[in-house]
């Protein structure tokens, strides 16, 4: 007797499913994109890093990200690597600014175009597009931030004058000049009418920089300088009005050296950051920094992810400033996002029901 074939709907479900592997994926080899990123130690890049990745995902492309442990010359190694494994787009943000250029030299003979991601790279014209936040308006957020706090326009007639140290970032990241240039903008007149007095001496900007922007090299410098200035709570000591940091890992070195000269909650000075990471959003909600500036990695990486895909396609990028950052070999056409002030009543508002962090990542209740 015929046996009676029975429908089996796994099995046929399995086929059709080699099929459509088989027939659809196979030809469609993905384009290969490669993401060079400073440090995966830092929160930033980290979390930057793999933003773009997923983002470039989720559009069809593959992802080859490394991390450059800080280090200028494994950077240079690493895009050298991506360049002979055949990526078509390279998506960079430097360790050192201004020294890429010969390694991009084969990027260029390659045709291979390369998105400035944060920080501009200097003097390669293999850089086509930049794509940052407006990081001079982020150093005046922080100056006129202190101006406010310590209210600085009213300290004349007052009579008042204010203490104040700086600490900015690494000087091989182009950036540093920004929001140091930025804060200074707003702060020079009250230094130089002398109602902002910098006791440590240290007002230039290699003075006040951070190697690698390290949180340890941070708050090494700064027990120096309230050991010399004799900074402290007690009323015999010098008082510190404010600390501008232009960043959070700074800001965390500063905090870090307060708290060991014996600093409290209740006699910080307004002390600045940049970056919303964990560590200074717990610090913003225990009273020990006041402000950070917000600087949503998703819409940058997103904004990355925008560009790659425009040039892939061969359509017109988007960009929104095209005369403003010159990298030495002419203005690169730019996409700059917005950046928001954070003070720690905001911290819920902005990044919470924002959606970048839960209650838990920053040791909130629900
Ligand atoms: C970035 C900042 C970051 C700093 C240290 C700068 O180039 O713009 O967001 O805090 O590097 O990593």
């Amino acid at each position: 007797m015929k046996k009676k074939r029975r429908f089996n709907a796994p099995a046929v479900l399995l086929s059709l499913c080699v099929f459509l592997q088989l027939s659809c994926g196979k030809d469609e080899k993905k384009i290969k994109i490669g993401v060079s990123m400073p440090t995966v130690l830092q929160q930033r890049w980290n979390q930057d890093g793999e933003n773009i990745k997923q983002q470039l995902e989720n559009t069809g492309y593959e992802v080859d990200l490394r991390f450059a442990e800080n280090d200028a010359s494994i950077q240079q190694n690493q895009i050298e690597d991506l360049i002979n494994s055949g990526v078509k787009i390279l998506v960079i943000t430097a360790v050192d600014s201004f020294s890429l250029t010969e390694v991009l030299k084969k990027a260029k003979a390659a045709d291979i175009p390369v998105i400035s991601y944060d920080r501009l790279i200097m003097n390669s014209d293999a850089v086509k597009y930049y794509t940052s936040f407006d990081n001079f308006k982020v150093g005046q957020t922080q100056g006129r931030y202190i101006k406010t706090k310590l209210n600085l326009p009213a300290a004349i007639d007052l009579n008042n004058t204010y203490n104040i140290e700086f600490v900015t970032g690494a000087l091989e990241d182009n950036n540093t000049n920004f929001f140091f240039g930025g804060a200074m903008h707003v702060l020079k007149p009250y230094l130089d009418s002398g109602v902002l007095a910098v006791p440590s001496g240290e007002t230039k900007i290699e003075q006040a920089a951070t190697k690698q922007w390290l949180t340890e090299n941070a708050q090494a410098r700064f027990e120096k300088i309230i050991e010399s200035v004799g900074y402290g709570p007690g009323e015999d000591d010098v008082r510190l009005h404010a600390v501008l940091c232009s960043n959070d890992t700074t800001a965390n070195g500063v905090t870090n050296a307060l708290l060991k000269a014996g600093y409290t909650k209740e006699n910080f000075p307004v002390i600045t950051g940049q970056d919303c990471d964990v560590i200074s959003v717990k610090n913003m909600t225990a009273g020990l920094q006041s402000m950070s500036v917000f600087k949503d990695t998703r819409i940058l990486a997103g904004q990355a992810a925008e560009l790659v895909n425009a040039i892939a396609k061969g359509l017109q990028p988007p960009v929104n400033d095209s005369k403003s950052y010159n990298n030495g070999t002419g203005a690169i056409p730019s996409f700059l996002c917005d950046s928001i002030l954070v003070e720690p009543s905001d911290i819920v508002s902005t990044l919470i029901n924002g959606g970048y962090y839960t209650s838990t990542d920053i040791g909130l209740k629900d």
